[in-house]
């Protein structure tokens, strides 16, 4: 008799608890953010972390009767670990979408977690054209690297560079900036006599350079990714690459502002093209700058910190319209979001869920002493070029 009571009231005690669980579950929408915060990346992890925060103070963290949790994690920039810890957000957790990605491996590593579990993976900082069509389920919310190329491809002959060598990191993003480079300017008539690949971890860039040297040809293209551009330029003035008349042009990566100001004058005057400057001229961005800036001392917000915060908005919207939604209903909601960003305008297009923006060519200038990407030009609304293939 005793041991049924005690079962019995065992199971209410189960019964109650799991009720409890899903009505905290039902009231709670939550965001799973996987970052690199530890590791030669962590400049994206912490620019992420900083603009995402930003957005739900300026935003609430409530969404239609829904408390937001942002549940931050480390991944330390290695595939595995990503997929892991998205697995343990996915089943333990609960969370109504996956985001963050600093690096092309660890978003490709999670898109089949994300196709099977249904769960939208909003990419806020991975840049290789492919990764939209790894899961069915990702958004992405930072840019392509076959944007900012063809751009370039476009604008160096213009400019008298018509002989140039390509040096990449060796990976996605990496392969794309060359792919699209050389296509587009061989195209327009310019000469890539040779293209170099750098490891994309802790590259010794002194026998590269040597080699650029030798060739001597207008111009050295370049795409590292975020955070390693400053050793780059470091190497190039010190190897007396800009004192033999050879430019440094590249995608927006290498004049990262994160680290652009520490630099100094070796990178005054180096043209790149991307999406976004710290010193785009809108309302919009100054009070994303000033905010940013005033939240987060000594920091100054790069593109990654966009694709953070832009992600933050596109999330939060389709939260709202599917009340605090998940799955197919939320994937649906994030489609086809079209708003001012501190970019630009911006548009997730709803067919290849990737975005579309305008790239600005910029050059580094010193503007009240600090060094900036001032954009000079505009092509606006460009799609992945890798989408059309
Ligand atoms: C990438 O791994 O996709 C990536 C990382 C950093 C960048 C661009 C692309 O700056």
């Amino acid at each position: 008799m005793k041991k049924r009571w005690v079962l019995k009231s065992f199971v209410a005690a189960a019964v109650l608890t799991t009720s409890g669980l899903a009505l905290a579950q039902s009231n709670t929408f939550k965001i799973g953010l996987i970052l690199p915060m530890t590791g030669p990346f962590a400049s994206t992890g912490k620019q992420i972390e900083a603009a995402a925060r930003l957005y739900m103070a300026q935003n609430g963290d409530t969404v239609a009767g829904q408390k937001v949790e942002l549940i931050v994690k480390d991944d330390t920039s290695a595939p595995d670990v990503t997929k892991r810890i998205a697995q343990e957000l996915v089943v333990n957790d609960k969370v109504n979408v996956l985001a963050g990605f600093g690096l092309t491996p660890l978003a490709l590593a999670t898109a089949p977690i994300a196709t099977q579990s249904k769960t939208p993976m909003v990419v806020m900082a991975a840049a290789t054209s492919s990764i939209t069509q790894a899961s069915p389920y990702v958004i992405r919310t930072s840019f392509t690297l076959p944007q900012a190329a063809v751009t370039l491809g476009d604008w160096a002959p213009k400019n008298g560079l018509k002989k140039v060598v390509t040096l990449v990191a060796d990976y996605g993003p990496g392969i794309d900036a060359e792919k699209y480079f050389k296509e587009r300017f061989v195209l327009n008539g310019g000469q890539v006599p040779e293209s170099l690949r750098v490891p994309m971890r802790n590259p010794d860039f002194a026998p590269f350079l040597q080699k650029v040297r030798d060739i001597k040809p207008d111009a050295l293209y370049v795409f590292l990714p975020s955070g390693v551009g400053a050793a780059l330029m470091k190497q190039f003035a010190e190897r007396g690459l800009d004192k033999a008349g050879i430019k440094l042009i590249g995608t927006g990566d290498i004049t990262d502002d994160d680290i652009l100001n520490g630099m100094g004058d070796v990178a005054l005057g180096v043209v790149t093209t991307q999406h976004y400057s710290a010193s785009h001229n809108s309302a919009v961005n100054k009070k994303f700058v000033a905010a940013f800036e005033k939240a987060n001392a000594g920091m100054r917000p790069n593109f990654m910190a966009v694709g953070g915060y832009d992600g933050m908005r596109v999330i939060y919207e389709a939260a709202k319209k599917t009340k605090g939604g998940s799955g197919d209903a939320l994937l649906e909601a994030m489609k086809g979001q079209l708003f001012e960003s501190p970019r630009g305008p911006m548009f997730i297009d709803a067919q290849t869920r990737d975005v579309v923006h305008n790239i600005y060519i910029r050059k580094v200038e010193k503007v009240n002493g600090e060094l900036y990407n001032q954009e000079f030009d505009v092509i606006k609304d460009v799609k992945d070029p890798g989408k059309s293939k």
